[in-house]
């Protein structure tokens, strides 16, 4: 049978949990989410050239102003033997960054790991997608969201017309913490250089932060959680950066995909994309 895409996900979260709370208010955008039928989304052009940020920037209204600190120094790395010696993370040319996480022993998840999981899809993408941590299967295969919460991901992807080749998906941590639990507060420090470097080298014209540990890893200083600051946008050092909840609590809380589809609207807005619902039901 074929899987249900995003917007069938929405609708059957928003039944769900009518059920259970018939009084719950849904906004009528929301609503209109609900009841719409579901356009394909048009098939995706060629990368271009970036378009520049849009006029204002980050200042636009609405977006959160949270500046950050310049990122912390690399920690030592005990073993990078793949980068060149001495060069830090916030030096190295996207190989080499590859190759340094790949030779990491910069903290204990390296003892426990089969691969590390560096990211994958375009290093010159314009929106770009911050999780975690690798899972069991990310562990296995060494690619990022590449298990169910990958799978959901992926459909909120080609939700927001896009495709995974033309967005770049990363981890805050790049080796998986056994029994997937979160990361701990040594770990992202020690991954945090590759995470800052791959964003420079990046410099995607917006992040979608994906749950609570990027957030903490990025905004340090916020001390709301991902509930409070979700669909609120935010400002990483000229980054737009939109908060939301992750995939895992999705599929654990489906009816919350009516937020992160929210969210992932402001985002299409940026690229200039927008959700047309059927005209039927319009
Ligand atoms: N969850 C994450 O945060 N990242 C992955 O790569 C997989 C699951």
């Amino acid at each position: 049978m074929a899987k249900p895409d995003f917007f069938d996900e929405i609708k059957e979260g928003l039944k769900a949990q009518a059920l259970v709370s018939p009084d719950t208010y849904v906004s009528p955008e929301v609503l209109r989410e609900f009841y719409a039928d579901i356009v394909k989304p048009p098939p995706v052009p060629p990368a271009g050239p970036r378009p520049a940020v849009p006029p204002g920037g980050s200042a636009r209204p609405g977006v959160q102003s949270v500046r950050q600190t310049p990122p912390a120094p690399a920690p030592n790395m005990r073993s990078s033997s793949a980068a060149p010696a001495g060069k830090s993370p916030r030096e190295m040319t996207w190989d080499e960054l590859a190759n340094a996480v790949a030779a990491c022993h910069g903290c204990k998840l390296c003892r426990t790991r089969t691969n590390t999981v560096f990211g994958d899809g375009d290093p010159k993408a314009r929106l770009m997608f911050l999780g975690e941590a690798p899972g069991a299967d990310e562990d296995r295969q060494g690619l990022p969201f590449v298990g169910r919460a990958g799978e959901l991901l992926t459909r909120m992807i080609c939700a927001m017309q896009f495709n995974r080749a033309e967005v770049f998906i990363a981890n805050t941590v790049k080796c998986r913490p056994p029994n997937n639990r979160n990361p701990e507060p040594d770990e992202t420090e020690a991954c945090r250089p590759f995470i800052m470097r791959q964003i420079s080298l990046i410099r995607p014209q917006v992040i979608v932060m994906l749950g609570a540990v990027p957030l903490r890893l990025l905004f340090p200083d916020v001390k709301e959680g991902i509930t409070r600051t979700r669909g609120h946008w935010m400002d990483y050092h000229g980054i737009k950066v939109m908060p939301t909840f992750h995939p895992a609590y999705l599929l654990r809380n489906p009816a919350a995909k009516a937020d992160v589809w929210k969210d992932l609207q402001q985002v299409m807005a940026v690229f200039g994309k927008k959700h047309v619902p059927s005209p039927r039901r319009r």
